[in-house]
């Protein structure tokens, strides 16, 4: 039996507890929702090294530091009161039982199973064998398998033992404040609905830019590559909420319901619809396998084919050691239909712009009358600029929604396929990528033959 959607979990386990991403994110977002008060219930590291929990205390502080700057000792303090640790083989039921006699007393667990999807197996059963299923909720992190047969597979294997509406699958750009801005600004403005369709819209390009590069994780990105790691989860979600009718209701399912229903309309992709590229330097990075073709830059052209998007492009690009670290969406409209003062350039058509990463703003591009005597134009941008500071992190959001049963901002069994079943055919492709310099927007003579009609906006820094 699963939780009540209104039950809030009444103890947090956390499996990878050891691992990077608990040091980089879960932990000071654990922090983050200690200090705010949001989080009063026990916290059960679990992991295969032989750790103490006053070990895994000093790493968790590292890891906070250094995403948050400083670390308020009390609050810290508080954290770690929370905190017990368990270690143990995942396939080894030892570990589980260990685990259930740590829950005593505890009804509705939170698992958070950030650990490689190969694990979720065997960690599922050892719940389900131990009798710590029951009353549970389970989450799970991405990558949600390598594909459209695996991600079915692993649906499979957690259904056996619990329901949907107890699994959490995150995508954590879904919990960012820029992406419910821009989920709010679409649906609480009467203004952009009449325009927002294939009529007024000529194309839509997301931008996903880093100047880093693989940062010590060439092991795992080089199993992964740009459209598994970004494009087919965070950028795909991106284009949902651009592209997706009005939800009928305010309920998650609503929600959730619209995209799923842009998913299906998404034209399964082709090699003809993809650019693929490498960055110079990348072979020699540790843990990257010797002639690796896998891609560190992406560019994808999709058509969501119904009434409101057919025949527009959506563009997305996404890549390692690019020349700023910015996401961006410009969606760009058409031109007037006459040119009455002869002054607009190809590529100054009006445009609604959303800047999601590092700060966050919303701008329209629009023409203007310099001042003079000539009805000559230029460019203006009106910005609304949000000051996110004391915004929540996406993980912090996204663990309290969890612990409160809120499935809103995760992905549903159906859009979990769905994705994959998109970009199916651009996966694994073992040709050659094009190779590119780092600090470039991607191999340069294809580029500028692929995008949008009237090229590429690179975000500023
Ligand atoms: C992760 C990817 O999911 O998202 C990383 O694995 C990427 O490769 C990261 O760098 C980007 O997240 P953010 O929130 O910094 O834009």
């Amino acid at each position: 039996m699963a939780a009540a959607a209104e039950t809030r979990s009444d103890v947090l386990v956390l499996f990878g507890a050891t691992g990077d991403l608990a040091h980089k994110k879960i932990f000071p977002a654990l922090y983050s929702m200690v200090e705010r008060d949001h989080l009063k219930e026990p916290i059960i590291g679990i992991a295969y090294d032989d750790w103490t929990v006053e070990k895994l205390a000093e790493r968790a502080h590292d890891g906070i530091k250094a995403a948050l700057g400083k670390v308020d000792e009390k609050v810290f303090a508080r954290l770690v009161g929370l905190l017990r640790y368990v270690s143990g083989n995942y396939r080894n039921q030892a570990t589980f039982d260990k685990l259930k006699e740590e829950l005593n007393g505890f009804r509705h667990p939170l698992y958070y199973l950030a650990v490689p999807p190969s694990m979720f197996e065997p960690v599922v059963q050892g719940l389900e064998q131990s009798g710590g299923a029951v009353g549970a909720r389970l989450m799970v992190e991405k990558p949600f398998g390598r594909d459209l047969q695996s991600a079915r597979w692993l649906n499979r294997v957690l259904h056996i033992v619990f329901d949907e509406n107890s699994i959490f699958r995150i995508d954590h750009y879904l919990g960012k404040e820029a992406i419910q801005n821009l989920l709010y600004f679409r649906f609480a403005n009467s203004f952009l609905e009449p325009i927002w369709n294939r009529n007024y819209v000529e194309s839509v390009q997301i931008t996903m830019a880093e100047n880093f590069g693989v940062q010590g994780r060439g092991k795992f990105y080089d199993e992964v590559g740009c459209i598994r790691d970004v494009i087919e989860n965070h950028l795909l979600n991106i284009m949902l909420l651009l592209a997706m009718e009005p939800p009928s209701g305010r309920s998650a399912e609503d929600l959730i319901d619209e995209k799923v229903q842009v998913l299906k309309a998404v034209r399964t992709l082709t090699k003809d619809d993809v650019v693929r590229g490498q960055f110079a330097g990348y072979l020699q990075e540790p843990g990257v396998a010797p002639g690796s073709t896998v891609e560190t830059f992406a560019a994808v052209r999709f058509f969501v084919d119904t009434w409101r998007w057919q025949d527009v492009p959506f563009f997305i690009r996404a890549g390692k050691n690019l020349p700023v670290r910015a996401t961006e969406v410009v969606v760009r409209l058409k031109r007037p239909p006459l040119d009455v003062f002869d002054t607009i350039a190809p590529d100054e058509a009006n445009y609604v712009r959303f800047r999601i990463n590092p700060e966050i703003s919303i701008s329209i591009g629009a023409r203007r009358k310099q001042a003079g005597d000539e009805m000559v134009g230029e460019q203006v941008e009106l910005s609304a600029v949000d000051d996110s500071a004391g915004d929540m992190e996406p993980y912090e959001r996204l663990i309290g929604d969890a612990m409160n049963g809120d499935v809103r901002l995760f992905t549903r069994q159906d859009a979990s396929e769905a994705a994959w079943r998109i970009v199916g055919p651009i996966l694994d492709d073992k040709s050659q990528p094009e190779i590119y310099e780092p600090g470039t927007w991607g191999p340069a003579e294809t580029m500028a033959k692929f995008g949008p009609p009237n090229g590429w906006v690179d975000p500023a820094k």
